[in-house]
């Protein structure tokens, strides 16, 4: 079985592609790795490269990114999307600190604790930063395997998964943890595509099933997934006299730690949750925007509006609310979402 296992882990050696995480160094760095991970669990890689660049670069380690403010670690998160990855992190990044003097554990328990660690990324940091062999399982792997061994059990089964899991511990080889575990990614990435597969650049050409037996088109075997739950909401834009708009900063739920556009809801209740009155009167429709999240579709209603008093009548904003410039609200982590309503209401507006 090994044998299979040591093909791939030298091709991965010979043709991988060159990215920073792959870096000597950086490989030997269970920090650097989890990073890198987290990242790439949604996130393509070449989008990923510039966001883990700048990372590692304003947190060169545990510690700094366990002190950091959250605001800080959101905002260099911005457009990667799945913010809870970045919170997740820091946590972990703290728990380490906390439990583990500041270095990342081995245990596959201790870093299964962490937050945000799944199985997915303990197996790939215990293989890729210290060499142990543990199965890494993503959609990449699942289809690697499945192929690989003619599996055609639908790989969204439990049992399906454990056991494609089991086949990749077996075919690990001795002393080649990390190559092997980053090949399997590295091959599903450039060779052993969704579609139209390159198998006559396999290294498991002549020992892969699906390929001997004609299925690549076939497997992985997969049902159908639920289209995204719809929700239809509004955002409202509020100006201030001096051009300012009014923000909202979401404790929790799917934007949790990130400020965005307030709902459009009666002046008064408006009014007493923010501590800044409206002028629904005078809104206006800047058209509608949609976002994708994994399991949700959101469709708002942008309105764009002034304030009911300039003057300065009402309160002005509460706690987790604020009026920010232009070139605050880029700097401040806001998620596409919100980007897009900004983009919407600047458009209709022409600010
Ligand atoms: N996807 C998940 N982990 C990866 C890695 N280490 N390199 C490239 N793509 C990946």
């Amino acid at each position: 079985m090994t044998d299979a296992g040591l093909a791939l882990a030298d091709w991965f050696t010979a043709h991988c592609r060159d990215l920073p995480w792959r870096e000597a160094a950086t490989r030997l760095d269970p920090y650097r790795v989890l990073v890198s991970e987290l990242m790439l669990q949604q996130t393509r890689v070449a989008t990923a490269i510039p966001y883990f660049v700048r990372f590692v670069a304003r947190f060169p380690d545990v510690r700094s990114l366990a002190e950091a403010p959250e605001g800080d670690v959101l905002a260099l998160w911005k457009g990667l999307g799945y913010y809870s990855r970045a919170r997740n992190l820091q946590k972990a990044a703290q728990a380490v600190v906390r439990e583990h003097g500041g270095r990342l554990p081995e245990a596959y328990d201790a870093l299964r604790r962490l937050p945000g660690v799944g199985d997915y990324t303990a197996g790939a940091v215990r293989s890729i930063a210290f060499g142990l062999a543990t199965p890494a399982v993503d959609g990449n792997v699942l289809r690697v395997l499945s192929r690989f061994d003619g599996i055609d059990g639908d790989v969204a089964l439990p049992a399906t998964r454990r056991r494609i899991s089991d086949l990749s511990a077996a075919l690990s080889p001795p002393g080649r943890a990390a190559d092997f575990c980053e090949g399997l990614m590295e091959l599903g990435a450039t060779v052993c595509l969704p579609k139209s597969p390159e198998c006559t650049a396999c290294p498991w050409r002549d020992a892969c099933i699906a390929f001997t037996e004609g299925r690549t088109a076939e497997l992985p075997v997969k049902r159908p997934k639920p289209p995204p739950e719809r929700s239809e909401r509004t955002a409202l834009v509020v100006r201030d006299g001096e051009g300012r708009l009014l923000v909202e900063y979401r404790e929790s739920g799917l934007l949790g730690g990130l400020w965005g556009f307030p709902e459009r809801e009666s002046e008064d209740a408006f009014e007493a949750r923010s501590g800044v009155r409206p002028d629904l009167e005078g809104a206006r429709s800047a058209g509608v925007v949609a976002h994708v999240f994994t399991h949700r579709r959101w469709r708002m209603e942008v309105s764009v509006c002034g304030v009911a008093d300039a003057a300065g009548a009402a309160d002005g904003p509460k706690p987790k609310w604020r009026w920010v410039t232009e070139a605050e609200f880029e700097a401040l982590p806001v998620s596409k979402a919100f980007q897009k309503v900004r983009e919407a209401a600047r458009v209709f507006t022409g600010t």
